[in-house]
């Protein structure tokens, strides 16, 4: 070790000895605040509200220099614990007025230990797994002096076509909030505690329903819809203590989102009483000029900062306009004074100015057993069995031959998923690696495509063959990290490449066939799951794919993930989602008239004047809230405390679950209402709670849900309500099965 590095150690003892010093109250945070801001010159303000990326004020000493001077509050990207503590010790000693930086990076599902995909960690519907998981983030990325990082993203979206949707929790506000929570706990723990890392609510708001999944593109999104469910863990997570908020790159209603008055200040500040900060996206103030909602960067700057803006990301809108505008009487110094005083408090409640460097406490955690262990575990949660014809699954670990195919069995970098800057593929165990520690030679692993959207057939032939030798084909498909994430959005939701021809040719050969199928979205794999046997949805499953998937696949664990997301036939179909509204024509499986059953020369005017799809009909591929186990599970006995309940009364509805198959397993036990008649129309179901219960062969549980008429409410265009009237509700395995019971609130 250097001289350096034995002086950074001897640093961070001593400041991580120091970390139990108790916080100045909040009281004295503002006064602090206040008497900082009062010695600040309008220079240093600006700095202040500046959050830049690595190498923008040129080699590190003039990066030093732009840090003494004040130039900067936050840095993203700047990596190397080190490196780290030495611009935060300048920052300290060397600064004018000794204020801490920000450290500022996208540490999503993962920081070198990769958990899945959000989606898929979603799909275990475990919030305390997720917060969990987000805390060995933490722990990880804080030892590399990382204090910030911009997750959770917390954008409900319908739309599998965006890229982004990888990122998400999926489509329900109820689910997403709850996740959404759990996430922003797991980072940031307790904020005394060295490991903690300031959590970002992002993308403030409305970014997953950009027309068309077109990332970055417009939105439309009625207040009532925006309230009722785009808005939801965005408020749960305030409420939940997340320190920062970033805001989005989309137009919403007209006004870009990081220009708009109504969202961040009105509805953030106002109605919710925000006091924490609030950073652009990248570059999202200067975009306002694509929107053609600002003339200039200086416009810009200007419409941002009025509508609450704090800190600008990577571009310099705010640096090279504040003052100007400023003198030019366009904005007031008071304005900035709040700005800062939001990032002076965030630093402050992160404790920042006591304990600068009680991040990097030790970097030895990184990949430890137990991080990996829980990733593996969260892996396992996190698939969803969507098909099991005839017990095709578990494989027998004593399995003749197993013909493995498929580029994705051994993708040690897309197995991570989108998002791991500091994720590393040789850190990753594929499934062809863990497969292959079980089988051994018995084990015919061909890849048959060089890549999923590899379209040559030159490696049809061997993989047929590998297959004809075999007892079973495991094939997996999917989609490869890069077509989903940021920007990476796709039109089509099919397999890519020539997948579907080749799971054609193995199907020819008559063995059982299982799919296992890992992406960064739902696709729309209809046909595919006609021609399996068993098909087993896994995401991107991050570092330990390989073994999570051998868990299931071997039958030392039961799956038991189920799909936040509404999976569709095609992407003609989107946006569907459980909780649409049921129109006033709404059909029934009856109604369903197919397309190949019109006769020729029709003289019909319609099909039945029904609300449906001639082609796809009026179901989804597979509803929200479904996924298979290798036991079943029945639900009787729904009870609901009282038929009637006034205001102040709480419903309590239980079902009984029986484990009636032969294994251990999870289920996820769901519990949705519908509200018959609103003062605006309601959704036909929403979920109101969920339990993750473990049962042997033959168990039985009785589970319990609590509704109060607070959790009713809706905004109905003017006001949040509690309706009178009749409510259904329903307990079961997925959004469109269960036991249905009904209720009045009085
Ligand atoms: C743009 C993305 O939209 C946002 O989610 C991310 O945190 C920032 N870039 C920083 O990388």
């Amino acid at each position: 070790m250097t001289a350096r590095g034995l002086l950074f150690v001897f640093i961070l003892v001593f400041f991580a000895s120091c970390s139990n010093k108790t916080f100045i109250n909040q009281e004295g945070n503002e006064q602090k605040i206040h008497q900082l801001i009062s010695q600040m010159t309008l220079d240093e303000k600006i700095g202040q509200v500046q959050q830049v990326t690595d190498g923008f004020f040129g080699n590190e000493e003039e990066t030093k220099q732009a840090i003494r001077d004040g130039k900067v509050g936050s840095f993203l990207n700047i990596t190397g614990p080190e490196r780290i503590a030495e611009l935060q010790r300048v920052a300290l000693e060397e600064s004018k007025h000794g204020i801490p930086l920000l450290f500022g990076r996208d540490v999503i599902h993962g920081y070198r230990t990769i958990f899945p995909i959000p989606l898929g960690m979603a799909s275990s519907w475990e919030p305390d797994l997720l917060e969990k998981a987000m805390r060995v983030s933490a722990v990880e990325a804080s030892s590399m002096g990382i204090n910030w990082t911009f997750a959770p993203m917390m954008d409900v979206t319908w739309d599998p076509r965006w890229g982004r949707i990888a990122e998400s929790c999926g489509e329900d506000p109820y689910l997403a909030s709850q996740m959404a929570v759990a996430m922003v706990k797991g980072f940031q723990g307790d904020l005394n505690d060295p490991t903690s890392v300031a959590a970002c609510a992002k993308h403030f708001v409305g970014y997953g329903m950009s027309e068309a999944g077109r990332d970055y593109n417009t939105t439309y999104i009625p207040e009532t819809l925006l309230r009722n469910v785009h808005l939801r863990p965005f408020e749960a997570a305030k409420n939940a203590g997340v320190l920062t908020f970033m805001s989005a790159f989309n137009d919403l209603n007209g006004v870009p989102t990081s220009g708009n008055e109504f969202t961040l200040k009105h509805i953030l500040r106002d109605e919710w009483k925000y006091n924490g900060m609030v950073v652009s996206d990248w570059g999202s103030i200067g975009e306002m000029i694509n929107h053609g909602f600002a003339a200039n960067r200086k416009d810009a700057a200007e419409i941002a900062v009025k509508a609450g803006v704090d800190m600008e990301m990577a571009t310099t809108c705010y640096t090279d306009n504040l003052k100007s505008l400023l003198e030019e009487g366009r904005i007031s110094e008071e304005l900035i004074n709040e700005h800062v005083a939001n990032i002076l408090r965030v630093k402050m409640e992160m404790g920042l100015f006591e304990k600068p460097y009680n991040q990097m406490v030790s970097t030895d955690t990184i990949l430890s057993a137990s991080h990996l262990e829980l990733s593996r575990e969260t892996a396992r949660k996190s698939m969803v069995l969507l098909k099991n014809t005839n017990k095709t699954l578990p494989l027998s670990k004593n399995i003749r031959s197993l013909a493995l195919i498929g580029p994705l069995a051994d993708a040690a970098r897309d197995q991570l998923g989108t998002w791991i800057f500091d994720g590393n593929e040789d850190d990753s165990t594929t499934p062809k690696q863990a497969i292959g520690s079980i089988l051994g030679t018995r084990m015919n692993y061909v890849a048959g495509l060089e890549y999923s959207r590899d379209k040559s057939t030159k490696g049809f032939e061997k993989a047929v063959s590998a297959a004809k030798k075999s007892d079973a084909i495991l094939f997996f498909a999917g989609e490869e990290a890069i077509l989903s994430g940021e920007a990476n959005a796709r039109g089509i939701i099919d397999l890519p490449g020539i997948q579907t021809e080749l799971i054609t040719e193995l199907k020819k050969t008559g063995k059982p066939l299982i799919l296992v199928v890992m992406a960064g979205r739902p696709l729309a794999i209809g046909a595919e799951m006609e021609m399996a046997d068993a098909v087993l949805y896994a995401w991107h499953p991050g570092t330990m794919a390989g073994p999570a998937v051998c868990d299931l696949l071997f039958g030392d664990f039961s799956p038991s993930g189920k799909l936040p997301v509404t999976f569709v036939k095609g992407a003609g179909q989107i946006p569907f989602y459980y909780y649409r509204k049921n129109t006033g024509r709404p059909a029934t499986s009856e109604d369903v008239v197919s397309i190949d059953d019109i006769p020729r020369n029709s003289k019909q005017l319609s099909l039945g004047f029904k609300s449906m799809h001639i082609d796809y009909g009026i179901t989804p591929l597979l509803p929200f809230g479904y996924g298979l186990g290798y036991t079943e599970f029945s639900y009787d006995n729904l009870a609901l405390s009282s038929s009637e309940i006034s205001q102040d009364e709480t419903l309590t509805v239980s079902a009984r679950i029986k484990n009636t198959g032969n294994y251990t397993a999870g289920e996820i036990v769901q519990f949705y209402i519908r509200d018959k008649v609103g003062s605006i129309t309601r959704p036909i179901k929403e979920l109101k709670g969920f339990q993750k219960i473990e049962l042997n062969p033959g168990d039985t549980k009785t589970v319990s849900f609590e509704l109060k008429a607070s959790d009713l409410q809706f905004f109905n265009g003017r006001d949040y309500l509690v309706e009178p009237g009749d409510f259904d509700v329903w307990i079961g395995p997925n959004s469109e099965e269960g036991l249905k019971g009904a209720f009045v609130l009085k």
